[in-house]
């Protein structure tokens, strides 16, 4: 049979509770120090949820991707480029260049190949569809890095001897947003070196002098 708790049981309990209520409540019993680091801590935790949530409400990134094939022109050249940029919230304008990524494979040997974004996303007749190089400023073509150059102009990029190309530019000139943004356009990789305008030919100043095209790929959305 149990024992009905006395009044001196619950003085104990009450006593003993009340020590340790004092303990671990009582701010007086607190130093100074550990103040300073409870106080600290709060301080930083403010200021990073702050960024956090600041950052997040400015920026948002827009992620595209182009997967490059042959397109059936038999040259066996594959690849994934991926196209981002950050944009700011509210005014949805870029808040960064676009900086695209990825590789390209299967090239013949090591060596330069011109590099570009054309101006249609259409494939029906391979890449010979995808049109010119991307000029919506109707100036001439040139390098990356030239003031008149076409929006497409992306330069060369450099085979391995395993006939892979790694791919990591940013540029300021390309965008993915508003009337000129490059989605729905292509990417496309050449047979030859782009000589950036300076070939002295007519045919340098339109299109690099840079041969057939070895693939090409549509960029679009990336999957969330
Ligand atoms: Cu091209
Ligand atoms: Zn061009």
């Amino acid at each position: 049979m149990r024992r009905k708790p006395s009044h001196s049981d619950s003085d104990n309990i009450a006593s003993r509770y009340s020590r340790l209520v004092d303990f671990t409540q009582s701010p007086r019993k607190l130093s100074i120090m550990a103040r300073i680091i409870i106080a600290g801590s709060c301080l930083l935790a403010v200021v990073l949820l702050f960024a956090r949530y600041s950052s997040s409400q400015q920026t948002t990134k827009l992620r595209t991707v182009a997967v490059l094939k042959d397109q059936g022109g038999g040259s066996g050249v594959w690849g994934t480029i991926h196209l981002e940029q950050d944009i700011s919230q509210p005014n949805g304008q870029p808040s960064s260049p676009v900086h695209i990524y990825g590789d390209i494979n299967g090239l013949k040997s090591t060596g330069v190949h011109a590099f570009h974004i054309h101006k249609f996303g259409d494939i029906t007749n391979g890449c010979q569809s995808a049109g010119d190089h991307w000029n919506p400023r109707a100036h001439e073509h040139g390098a990356p890095e030239d003031v008149v150059r076409h929006d497409g102009d992306l330069g060369n990029i450099n085979a391995d001897r395993s006939g892979k190309a790694q791919i990591d530019l940013r540029d300021n000139i390309l965008t993915l947003v508003g009337p000129q943004s490059i989605i729905g356009r292509s990417v496309v990789v050449h047979e030859k070196a782009d000589d950036l305008g300076r070939g002295g030919t007519a045919d340098s100043k339109k299109t690099g002098s840079a041969g057939g095209r070895l693939a090409c790929g549509v960029i679009g959305w990336l999957k969330e």
